[in-house]
């Protein structure tokens, strides 16, 4: 099926705007994993296709756990990984239920493009904890950022093209306070195309003890 090969996906879906997007992000989390150094544990959550799997695995030196609500997209990663490497395991899993790991079990957890579908800040919670409850240290999230600013173009640009969206923007106080109150400060965070898009960046550090 050509929509679950992942290099005709990566084609399909990551060219124009996304393109430009994809490339940022992956300067972004190449930075942040070379900042953070190798570790053994890292979970990839959700892994989708596995845009970044060749990354993470590099950094990871034990184990690199993927893991997906939807098995064909786990399938689609397995499909173009090679066996050489730091060990994958692949497993399904749904973000929305308390996650099928131990407290600190990765050295580094990594979230990307799922918070922005979440627009219920009581499940954008739960996620929040279930991420940071299960990282020793290091977490990755991505989010679209939201300013009144923001807001209003978006709402001005989704009256006048008719088109409805839900998209769950936050800004990125409420995103560092939802953590923070979780005991993860912010190392980084960056927007991925300042003005023109809304997708944000944060690098976050759990307290020990
Ligand atoms: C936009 S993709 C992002 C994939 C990858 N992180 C990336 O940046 O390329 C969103 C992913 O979230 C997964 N997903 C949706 N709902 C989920 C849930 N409740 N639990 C776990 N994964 C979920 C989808 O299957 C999809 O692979």
């Amino acid at each position: 099926v050509p929509g679950l090969d992942r290099a005709a996906y990566m084609k399909d879906r990551w060219g124009g705007l996304q393109g430009l997007l994809n490339r940022r992000e992956q300067r972004f989390v190449a930075r942040a994993l070379a900042a953070i150094g190798p570790v053994p544990r890292i979970l990839d959550l959700p892994s989708g296709r596995g845009r970044f799997t060749a990354r993470l695995r590099a950094a990871a030196t034990a184990e690199l756990v993927c893991a997906d609500l939807d098995p064909q997209r786990l399938q689609a990663l397995a499909d173009a990984e090679g066996p050489a490497g730091t060990p994958l395991v692949l497993r399904p899993v749904d973000l929305l239920d308390r996650l099928p790991f131990a407290d600190d079990e990765f050295d580094l957890v990594f979230n990307f493009r799922f918070l922005h579908h979440v627009s219920d800040e009581g499940v954008r919670a739960h996620v929040a904890s279930e991420l940071a409850r299960v990282s020793r240290r290091h977490l990755i999230v991505s989010y679209y950022g939201g300013s009144p600013i923001h807001g209003m173009q978006r709402h001005l640009w989704l009256a006048a093209s008719g088109r409805r969206s839900n998209v769950g923007l936050i800004s990125g106080r409420r995103t560092r306070d939802l953590f923070a109150a979780l005991g993860c400060r912010v190392v980084e965070d960056r927007s991925m195309l300042p003005v023109l898009h809304a997708h944000r960046v944060m690098h976050l550090e759990k307290a020990s003890g």
